[in-house]
């Protein structure tokens, strides 16, 4: 007898729903925790929190420490996995941090992304807007172009072997100083045509947004989009996503959570038209005078433009937008609608031409479609 999780798993393994025949498809929504899964699996996709180096899985790791003959401080792969024990952000970036000195060649930073985008091909995301971390690389004297010309070169594969678009986010990490974000973006900026924006992640704590007022202009001045990290629960943190929307004008907030406990703040926000990317894995629960709320649900039920992501999922059990989605949907009970909604929400807020838009949005309508549900 199979295991209810041993089926889902099956379900979302499966092919694609929306690659079968009319017949074959379910012209119901899914009612039961199986075609659920089956449903999240074929939902075409867009993903934009998504932290390459984040992605980097301990097999890999190992990969590259052997290649660039570096040793690891972990016998096996399964001893490096148990040793991703992290409690709050700052014990978090540690590992993540520590994690990504293997990568040291313009070969590794295509494994890398090449890696990423054929995970999230298999799981149908159509696109992909990715983060990337240059200052950490730049400290080891790794050359930008090595960097940037890697995840470039994946990216072109991908889209002409995996039929994946995608762009790249160049991140300030907001815990150096800004005269060393600065030297990233100056090195970045003649590579201006293979980024698509900049953000800001990292430590927040004692280092808020307007610290890089003017990186962030100078960005712009040079045509690249503005988005910025808010972590939940983070000190000044509502304080921090106002300065991010009003002062810095950003265009996009990451994580954003606590929002939902400014009714003034979400005004702001849903006239703004401020697209959220939530990742339930690492950011899902805001806590509320001492409570935990669930800041997907609050945040969709207030009527923000939400999207669900996955973050660093190397790190947070190797769950990729499938996976993340499919658990998101249980802990904060999804209809079928509301899934298609985030997906939706993603489509319209990806920073690409209309015509690619219009091309996704019909994809997905298609598939609501197929599943007798409305877009
Ligand atoms: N770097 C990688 N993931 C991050 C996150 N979720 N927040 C801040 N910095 C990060
Ligand atoms: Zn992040």
């Amino acid at each position: 007898m199979h295991d209810r999780r041993q089926i889902i798993r099956a379900a979302i393994a499966a092919p694609l729903a929306c690659a079968l025949p009319g017949w074959a498809r379910a012209a119901t929504p899914p009612t039961d925790d199986v075609a659920m899964a089956r449903f999240i699996a074929g939902l075409p996709k867009a993903e934009f929190h998504v932290h390459l180096e984040g992605t980097l899985e301990a097999e890999m790791k190992f990969a590259l420490a052997k290649r660039n003959n570096l040793s690891l401080p972990y016998a096996d792969v399964e001893a490096m996995k148990r040793s991703y024990i992290y409690h709050d952000l700052p014990s978090f970036l540690k590992i993540y941090y520590d994690g990504m000195q293997v990568l040291l060649t313009e070969q590794d930073f295509y494994d890398l992304a090449y890696g990423y985008l054929s995970k999230a091909a298999s799981q149908n995301v159509l696109y992909a807007e990715m983060f990337f971390d240059p200052q950490e690389h730049l400290k080891r004297g790794v050359p930008i172009e090595a960097v940037i010309g890697g995840i470039t070169r994946a990216r072109a594969d991908a889209a002409k072997t995996l039929g994946i678009q995608s762009q790249l986010i160049l991140c300030f990490m907001r815990d150096l100083s800004a005269a060393s974000a600065m030297e990233a973006l100056d090195a970045a900026l003649p590579y201006k045509d293979k980024l698509v924006g900049v953000g800001l992640d990292s430590d927040e704590k004692g280092n808020p947004p307007e610290k890089f007022a003017e990186h962030f202009a100078k960005a712009r001045a040079a045509g690249l989009h503005v988005t910025m990290h808010c972590d939940v629960n983070q000190e000044n943190t509502l304080g921090n996503i106002r300065t991010a929307l009003v002062d810095l004008k950003a265009e996009r907030i990451d994580h954003g959570g606590n929002i939902v406990q400014s009714p003034e703040l979400v005004a702001l926000a849903k006239s703004l038209g401020i697209p959220f990317t939530v990742c339930p894995t690492f950011s899902g629960k805001v806590m509320d005078d001492g409570q935990p709320i669930n800041a997907l649900r609050e945040m969709l039920d207030a009527g923000l433009k939400v999207s669900v992501n996955s973050d660093d999922p190397a790190y947070m059990g190797s769950e990729y937008i499938t996976e993340v989605l499919v658990r998101a949907q249980k802990d904060s009970a999804l209809t079928p609608a509301e899934l298609v909604r985030i997906e939706r929400n993603a489509f319209e807020t990806a920073w690409i031409p209309a015509e690619q838009r219009d091309g996704y949005l019909a994809r997905l309508d298609a598939y609501a479609q197929s599943w007798d549900l409305t877009a």
